[in-house]
């Protein structure tokens, strides 16, 4: 995997972080935002949840999860797979949440890049969390299936900002909204709320998706989506391009086409 050019700025990247230090796992970066076809984005090992024990009867279940997901699994199919086994601190918790126009062989491939990349990185860690572009994995003790998940949201932004004079954040706010409502709308029967569009500015093209997980109400798709935004204002505003990745919603806007499949024929200019 090609790496990705990250060019953290630390002004940008205290501020929010010292402001919001109440909360966990707060993640606001700015990078520049590249064509990649599936980057690693972030990880997350979570100490406090402890590790586990080889042979123990919590891998024992962690494998029974893992591993055998078939290759030609609904899972893969629809995008997205949430389970649970075991109890208390043995809990164990499993997202995959792949991103909406990934399904299938894409969502599969991007499942077995994660996990080994997980296994590699937070090695027998109980709590532990991977964003790609393509799919966000977690395992966790913590049972937040059914709930709107605040704490685990990676935000990443294009450092360069957008000429005020030229854009305003209301064009790609205007987007995103709509296509909450679409993707509202059209339910959740495949697996998961989605839809992408785009919108033309002046000479430019804005593109943009919203998801959210399959578990939640439409209300708190809603919700969760109307959250973030606020939530990180700083992250997002006056970029050309950003995204807010999470376990229950997630949405992304860009200046290029970044999506891959015929969902998105639309707006890919083959
Ligand atoms: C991404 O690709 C699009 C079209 O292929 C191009 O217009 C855009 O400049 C690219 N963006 C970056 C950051 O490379
Ligand atoms: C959003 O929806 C409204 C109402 O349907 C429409 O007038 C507007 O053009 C849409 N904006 C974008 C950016 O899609």
């Amino acid at each position: 995997m090609a790496m990705m050019a990250m060019c953290v700025s630390k002004r940008l990247l205290l501020l929010p972080i010292l402001a919001m230090m109440a909360i966990q796992f707060l993640f606001v970066r700015t990078v520049s935002s590249v064509n990649m076809t599936n980057s690693y984005l972030h990880h997350k090992c979570f100490v406090d949840q402890g590790k586990y024990e080889p042979e123990s009867e919590y891998e024992e279940n962690l494998n029974r999860i893992i591993d055998p997901i078939p290759v030609t699994s609904e899972s893969f199919e629809r995008g997205t797979k949430m389970e649970m086994i075991g109890e208390g601190s043995d809990l164990i918790s499993f997202t995959l949440q792949c991103r909406g126009d990934t399904s299938g062989p894409r969502c599969r491939s991007c499942y077995a890049t994660a996990l080994s990349a997980l296994r590699r990185r937070c090695p027998s860690y109980k709590g532990r969390m991977i964003w790609y572009d393509q799919c966000i994995l977690e395992i966790s003790t913590i049972d937040s299936l059914d709930k709107i998940d605040y704490s685990n949201n990676l935000c990443m932004s294009n450092a360069k900002k957008i000429m005020a004079h030229y854009y305003s954040n209301s064009d790609w706010l205007d987007l995103i909204h709509n296509l909450t409502t679409k993707a509202i709308r059209q339910g959740n029967s495949k697996g998961m709320y989605y839809a992408a569009g785009e919108t033309r500015l002046g000479i430019d093209n804005i593109y943009a998706m919203v998801q959210c997980s399959f578990y939640l109400s439409s209300r708190d798709c809603e919700k969760c989506l109307r959250h973030n935004i606020k939530h990180y204002e700083d992250c997002l505003f006056n970029r050309q391009g950003a995204r807010v990745l999470g376990k229950s919603c997630s949405f992304r806007y860009e200046f290029y086409p970044f999506l891959l499949e015929k969902s998105s024929h639309k707006y890919l200019k083959i």
